[in-house]
């Protein structure tokens, strides 16, 4: 039976513009608050439209040498342009981005994943070490 991680697509987010971006420091304090900002389109701008556009990013973070995965967040953008009047007439757009304050006291991989209501699942991953 397949797996979904087989639909789980990665690539280089400088060529694709599927390729959620994790944007925080390399090295943080233990136990001190920082910000992840995850986006897209950071090199090549993904469509907000209402037929094409991105539904949610979640992070997680694998913890060096564990076996399981944390979910820091889930963010979802539900606003594309829909109006009563038709498709993209509505004015109103959640552009794909969240940033999110987290600490922890574990060094390890952060996992995004987005969503596009077309081309489905995209990943990328991002380490951080606690000093
Ligand atoms: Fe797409």
């Amino acid at each position: 039976m397949a797996s979904i991680s087989e639909h789980i697509q990665i690539a280089d987010w400088k060529k694709e513009k599927h390729v959620p971006v994790i944007e925080c420091p390399g090295e943080v304090k233990g136990d001190t608050l920082f910000d992840v900002k995850v986006t897209l389109g950071k090199e090549i701008s993904h469509p907000n439209t209402t037929e094409h556009h991105i539904r949610w990013v979640a992070l997680y973070f694998a913890p060096e040498n564990e076996k399981f995965v944390t979910q820091v967040a889930r963010a979802e953008f539900n606003a594309h342009g829909e109006s009563i009047e038709g498709a993209n007439q509505g004015g109103l757009y959640t552009h794909h981005s969240a940033t999110i304050s987290m600490r922890t006291r574990k060094s390890g991989t952060f996992h995004a994943l987005a969503y596009c209501n077309i081309h489905g699942l995209w990943e990328s991953t991002k380490e951080i070490k606690v000093v």
